[in-house]
This record gives C-alpha cells, structure tokens and sequence, in this order.
C-alpha cells in the first residue's frame, strides 16, 4: 500500500518514527510529510533514513512534481501522526500552507489522524469543533488515549500506540483484520479479466470484462490466509491499479490472450488446491495473425476474419485435474433467450464443464460486467443449487470461497 505519513509539530512526533518503521516493516510504501515544526523535535534525515524517501515539507520544494497534489491523489492511505491542535484546526479550515495541508485537501483516499495533545487543547471548545468537522467530512479521528502526558500531568491526548494506529488506520483499507483463516496454506489460482485475441498487430478481439470479480477473489482468498496467484487477462487500469497497490499482494501473472491464459493457468494451477476460472475467454481466434496491419484498400470490402476454437480451459482442467483432489470453479455469465433461463442456461453449462462449481450470473442491461456490485448462483457439478450471494463483489467472492472451503479435504 502506499501510504503518506503526516507528523505534526508535538513531543509525540519521535512515536512517529517508530510507526513509519512499523509501516515499512509490513511492506508498505511510505513517504512522510513533516510540518516545519515536527522537524523541530525529529530531523528529517531520520524520516528520509527509514522510509528511503525523501522528505519535504514546503510545496515550493519539487515544483516540476507538482507534489502538492500528486502525493495526496497516488495515495492509498494517509495518516498523520501526532496530529497536532493547529494541524486540525488548519484541515478543518481548509487552508493549504504547507504540503501536508495541501494533500490533505489533494487526497481522495482515507484520511486518518492521530491527534495528541494536552487535555485543555483536546477538550477546547475549538478543537472539539474541528474534529466535529473533520468527522463529518468523512475523516477518520482516532479518539486519543488517555495516560501520561508529556509533563507529570495524564488525562486523555496521549497518541495512541502505534500498532494501535497502524491497526485502525490500515482497517480502513484493508478492512478488519481477517477472522476467517479458513484458506491458510491453501495454494489457490484465479483468472480475472477478459482475453484479447489478435486480429493483426493493432486490433483484437475482446470483451467488456473489468476483473473486478476475479481480482475480489483473489484478495477475499488472500485475506483468508491462502496463497494466492493472479492470472491477469488485460484488466481495467484502476482494477490493475488496486492489484498492484493491495495491501495483500498476491503474485500476478499478466497475459493477453487465451493461449497465454491458459499455459499460465496451467502451469501455476499445477500446484494449486483451487482453480478458479472468472476470467471472460474468448471462444473463438482469428485462425491467422497478420505480422503487419490489415490495411484497408478503397474500394474493396472488408476481408472476413476465419476464426478457430480455442480451448475450452476450464473444462480441460476440470477433466485433468491438474493435481489430486483439486477443486476446480467456473463462471457463467448469462443471458436468458428462447432456449432457457439464466439458471437453465447455467445449469446445462455447470454439467457440460465437470468443475465442482460454478457461479452463474444474468449479465447485460448494467448488469455484471464492470460494475462493483453482483448477484450469482452457485450450482455444483451436477447443476443443483448450493448457494445464492449478492452484494459487493467481495462480499460474492467470500461466499463462493465458502462453497469452496466445504469441498476442500
Ligand atoms: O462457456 P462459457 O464461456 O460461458 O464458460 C464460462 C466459464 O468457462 C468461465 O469460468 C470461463 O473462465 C471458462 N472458459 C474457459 N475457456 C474458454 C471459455 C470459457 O476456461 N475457452
């Protein structure tokens, strides 16, 4: 995850380092925006040591960067810790005379602060406002704890521990901290996104998936202590985005089209204790591919494009099993027609494909494709209903992933 760590000016500012090495330690990516009078109480070569980034805290620093609002807009998390009453009071206010103030207003991503501060200033009219303010605007205060303060006196405005921030603030974006370690030491695949098949070097053949289910599997697996391996086919840019900054990494494989889609599944699924196939593949691929651009001649029509098969993946590894006991999951997005329902359709198909699942959703008319929510129904081999779940993806992929754990040994 990338994460920018504001400290502001109080005695609370060295547990600020020691929360940025705690941070790097989990393998986050942090870069650290004191205000000038943090650095009155730690030196910035201490910031720039630990976090191997460097550390400025004027937005006439790097220009050329614009950082004032890269750093907020590349952001997955920002904490700032101690946040300090003036540091409130000017988010509060919207002002943006420093660099942490301008990524604060910069910054779309969760905003996290950690305030800490002698119990008057915490219990001030106008500290109490701001922080009223700041709640409302969806940002995150953590409430201080209460003990020794800097001098003899205790009372609540102590900055909480930093595991205790680390905890709260990466909650935020990971959601809690996973129960469920139903997957742990479990090696598991999932294709996600959508094949290209080339037509010539500039233009193929695809179709409108996002991955955004395929990679919700991947990380609700994650989070359930498996071992997760991405085969990635050409997803939407924000999902690679969320992929690759994802607090729980998982390998990714990036392919293009079918055949490369299916030897990676196959050499990683040979490892693996779950399959599961959400990519879209293509059926069928222009039988040859042209080294150079088709071009157009005036005059002449379109030449038609011969397509083969492809290799129907799912139900290979299904028939193969790529290793004993392994449990293999196929979508079916589908469109009810003449011929059946969405649930006919994905029950003719849960038989003819051998894998133990498979999750049949109506796609069309907004629905399914490239959307953040999704409704299926899980069938097992012989096309009997097993489940139903709705929801976010996620909340679909822990479902399905809760079919899966019941068939696993
Ligand atoms: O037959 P249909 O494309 O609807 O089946 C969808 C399921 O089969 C998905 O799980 C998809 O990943 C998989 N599939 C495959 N190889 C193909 C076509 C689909 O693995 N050539």
């Amino acid at each position: 995850m990338r994460i920018l760590l504001g400290v502001s000016g109080g005695i609370a500012a060295y547990k600020a380092v020691l929360l940025l090495r705690l941070l790097r330690e989990q393998g986050h990516a942090v870069r650290v925006i004191p205000t000038r009078a943090a650095l009155e109480f730690v030196g910035a070569p201490t910031f720039e040591a630990l976090s191997g980034e460097p550390v400025s805290t004027e937005v006439f620093d790097d220009v050329p960067g614009v950082q004032h609002v890269s750093l907020g807009q590349h952001a997955d998390l920002v904490i700032v810790a101690p946040a300090t009453a003036d540091l409130m009071a000017r988010a509060a206010a919207g002002l943006a005379d420093d660099l942490l103030t301008t990524t604060l207003l910069a910054a779309r991503c969760p905003v996290v602060l950690a305030p800490a501060m002698h119990t008057e200033m915490w219990d001030h009219p106008a500290t109490r406002a701001n922080v009223a303010t700041l709640r409302e605007r969806g940002v995150h205060v953590i409430e201080p704890a209460s003990g020794r303060l800097t001098g003899a006196d205790t009372g609540p405005g102590r900055l909480p521990d930093p595991e205790d921030i680390a905890r709260e603030a990466l909650s935020l974006v990971d959601g809690p901290p996973a129960e469920n370690l139903d997957l742990a030491g479990r090696r598991v695949v999932v294709s996600a996104g959508g094949t290209r098949e080339a037509i010539d070097p500039v233009r193929f053949i695809g179709n409108r998936s996002s991955g955004r289910q395929g990679v919700a599997l991947a990380q609700a697996a994650a989070a359930r202590g498996a071992d997760v391996t991405l085969v990635a086919a050409n997803l939407a840019q924000d999902v690679t985005d969320q992929v690759l900054a994802g607090p729980r990494a998982c390998s990714v494989v990036q392919v293009e089209s079918t055949t490369e889609l299916r030897d990676a599944v196959r050499a990683v699924g040979a490892e693996a204790d779950v399959v599961v196939m959400a990519a879209a593949v293509a059926d069928f691929r222009p039988a040859v591919t042209p080294d150079a651009k088709i071009k157009k001649v005036p005059g002449q029509g379109p030449a038609p494009i011969e397509l083969v098969e492809n290799p129907d993946i799912l139900a290979e590894i299904a028939h193969d099993r790529l290793r004993p006991g392994q449990v293999v999951v196929g979508f079916a997005a589908e469109t009810g027609d003449a011929g059946g329902s969405v649930l006919e359709h994905g029950r003719a198909k849960a038989r003819r494909k051998g894998a133990d699942l498979i999750a049949v959703n109506a796609v069309g008319s907004g629905r399914g494709f490239g959307t953040e929510s999704n409704e299926v129904t899980i069938l097992d081999g012989a096309g009997d209903v097993v489940g139903l779940a709705s929801g976010t993806k996620r909340e679909v992929a822990d479902a399905l992933w809760d079919a899966v754990a019941k068939l696993l040994p």
